[in-house]
């Protein structure tokens, strides 16, 4: 398999935390969010190199966290922007390396198993792109301005997003040159290369990858981590 580059966007703030530390600095388990997501990826040999993207007031607490913890593949932490995808256009102008395929994975996604994150891999080769994704648990529906219901999709028809999500890094360098020429917002990466016309793969998630982003995800994060054996990712 080829390696890849990989920028993890750190940048968001913990409003919905409902703390005003950012929720990748949160310890689960003794160890910040932010050590767990990229230890995944450090104890993946498909991995040549991470960019961490955090805000720039954090930077020099993330360039702390680095060392203390030996992420010896973290080259660069670059500045973040605004929202999340001017914090992975960042992210890809400070990649050093012309790895052909880049992976963008959430910091507050400390739960990815590395297994989980090879598999994908091997899938997603020879795709533009790629990403992880499970069925919904509950039924969505499409809701006017004034909160009537419009149409509701079959279940089966849908999926929920995650990250890791895997490019063509040229390609995916080019939809967020022409979002931001263009004034798009994506709410993620696969977002901005479909809105490209690229063909966009889905495979399948885990329900244990969940994004960290209120103080209960925080307990059902420590009880998963609990059930699995030895080390905190594997
Ligand atoms: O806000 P949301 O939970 O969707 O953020 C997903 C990821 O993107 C988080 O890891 C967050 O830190 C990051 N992010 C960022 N820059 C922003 C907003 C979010 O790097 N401006």
């Amino acid at each position: 398999m080829d390696e890849v580059g990989v920028i993890i966007p750190a940048a968001g703030s913990g409003t919905r935390m409902g703390t005003s530390l950012n929720k990748q600095f949160l310890m689960l388990k003794g160890v910040p969010v932010l050590v767990h997501t990229a230890r995944i990826f450090q104890s993946s040999e498909f991995v040549r190199e991470i960019v961490i993207v955090g805000a720039r007031e954090e930077i020099p607490m993330i360039r702390e966290l680095v060392a203390r913890y030996k992420l010896s593949k973290v080259q660069d932490i670059a500045p973040g922007g605004a929202t999340r995808q001017e914090s992975v256009t960042s992210g890809l102008n400070a990649l050093h390396s012309d790895a052909k395929r880049v992976v963008v994975h959430d910091g507050a996604r400390p739960l990815l198993p590395l297994a989980l994150l090879h598999r994908f891999l091997g899938a997603a080769e020879g795709t533009v792109a790629a990403l992880m994704a499970v069925e919904p648990k509950d039924t969505i529906t499409r809701i006017d301005a004034n909160g009537w219901v419009v149409e509701t999709p079959a279940r089966e028809e849908l999926r929920a997003v995650q990250t890791p999500q895997v490019f063509d890094r040229l390609i995916l360098r080019e939809a967020h040159r022409r979002a931001a020429v263009e004034g798009f917002a994506g709410t993620d990466d696969a977002t901005l290369v479909e809105w490209l016309g690229y063909p966009v793969k889905v495979l399948e998630g885990s329900p244990e990858n969940i994004k960290l982003t209120t103080p209960e995800d925080l307990l059902l994060a420590e009880q998963i981590l609990a059930g699995r054996d030895g080390d905190i990712n594997f």
